[in-house]
């Protein structure tokens, strides 16, 4: 299964051009806290607890980031790294197999560092264990042979940081959440941000976006900075075909959400398909996860982690003990009938 981390980036682009939008995005990452727009919250928070760091002369707190996928989980383990002054060491849950292989990385670090691990739900158990170890006590214990003879061999870690990343904080064993000393859980952004995020992206790409293009894109950009600024490419594309390269305006930002098919709501294919088999497969439902995501071909974790957070923060699906249903949102969403009789949410 591919990695959960590039979800987002799979869904919209084909593998060649993927390179190309990973290095755009990266262009666009904010790289000190007071860039970093929206998120109050949990910008005010981690500001404090950084600077008590500082102001203490100690490592920070590991931290733990939980979201959507594209909300800036990413963009903020770098900007800790940044703000603490370590260096960022990347791994993630998929890529350590085995506790040998987190063990290596463990073993590497240096006095302030920050380790940032993505999905970090999705680390091998006997990694999550040599985790818990060299998140309390600074120390890892090196298993050196096999069988009876094996001997472990502890070695003590300077102090470093953990950031970890996940679509799922709740799949996240209790002993290894209680490892953080801060828990940040990132939301939707409202459109007033998401304006501010396309303004600074169209200055940092040098393109002059008309206000009206800016509302229009915020508002079909399903909540996340991440799609705001593919769209935002996608305008640029157009106007450069349609001989007014640079200028974004509505009519630029209309064409483009044309031409690449993003609903007024700002949905997506998977978004829309999700919604459309329950509306119409599944008799608006409840009907369990793990069906509805065989009924379109996608694996439940995607479904759940990727298209319904934002499904159900329209109101167009709702989570019952039973299952998923739709809303009648949902079905005037997509231009279907309602059925007169069964259970129906509003
Ligand atoms: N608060 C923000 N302000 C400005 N840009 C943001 C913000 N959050 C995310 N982005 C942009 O969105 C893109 C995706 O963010 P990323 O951190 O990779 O998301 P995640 O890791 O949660 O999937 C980045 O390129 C970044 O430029
Ligand atoms: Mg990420």
């Amino acid at each position: 299964m591919a990695d959960m981390a590039d979800m987002g980036d799979q869904r919209m682009v084909d593998g060649g051009a993927q390179d190309s939008e990973r290095a755009a995005e990266a262009a666009l990452r904010p790289k000190r806290l007071e860039d970093f727009i929206g998120q109050e919250v949990v910008r005010g928070q981690l500001s404090v607890v950084l600077r008590s760091a500082r102001a203490r002369g100690v490592t920070a707190d590991h931290v733990l980031l939980s979201g959507p996928p594209g909300l800036g989980k990413t963009t903020l383990a770098m900007i800790i790294a940044a703000e603490v002054e370590g260096s960022l060491r990347l791994t993630s849950g998929p890529a350590i197999q085995h506790a040998g292989d987190l063990a290596a990385i463990l073993s590497s670090l240096e006095e302030g560092d920050v380790l940032f691990i993505d999905e970090i739900h999705r680390l091998a158990r006997t990694a999550e264990e040599m985790l818990y170890l060299a998140m309390e006590d600074y120390r890892v214990d090196i298993v050196v042979g096999k069988g009876p003879g094996a001997t472990s061999i502890p070695l003590s870690l300077p102090p470093f940081t953990v950031v970890g990343a996940t679509t799922r904080a709740g799949l996240l064993p209790a002993p290894l959440r209680d490892r953080f000393g801060f828990t940040g859980h990132l939301d939707f952004y409202g459109p007033g941000e998401l304006t501010r995020i396309l303004r600074r992206s169209a200055g940092l790409l040098g393109v002059d976006l008309e206000g009206e293009a800016a509302s229009e894109l915020a508002r079909r950009s399903r909540g996340t900075p991440r799609i705001a600024n593919r769209l935002l490419r996608r305008v640029q594309d157009w106007a450069e075909v349609h001989g007014s390269p640079g200028r974004l305006d509505l009519e630029a930002a209309r064409g483009a959400l044309e031409v690449f098919e993003v609903d007024p709501l700002g949905l997506d294919r998977l978004d829309r398909q999700v919604l459309h088999a329950l509306c119409t497969r599944f008799g608006g439902g409840p009907v369990g996860l793990t069906t509805l995501a065989v009924s379109v071909g996608e694996e439940p974790e995607t479904v759940e982690t990727v298209a319904e957070p934002y499904l159900v923060r329209e109101g167009l699906m709702v989570r019952t003990p039973r299952g998923r249903a739709a809303t009648v949102a949902a079905y005037e969403h997509l231009g279907l009938q309602a059925p007169a009789e069964g259970v129906l949410f509003t």
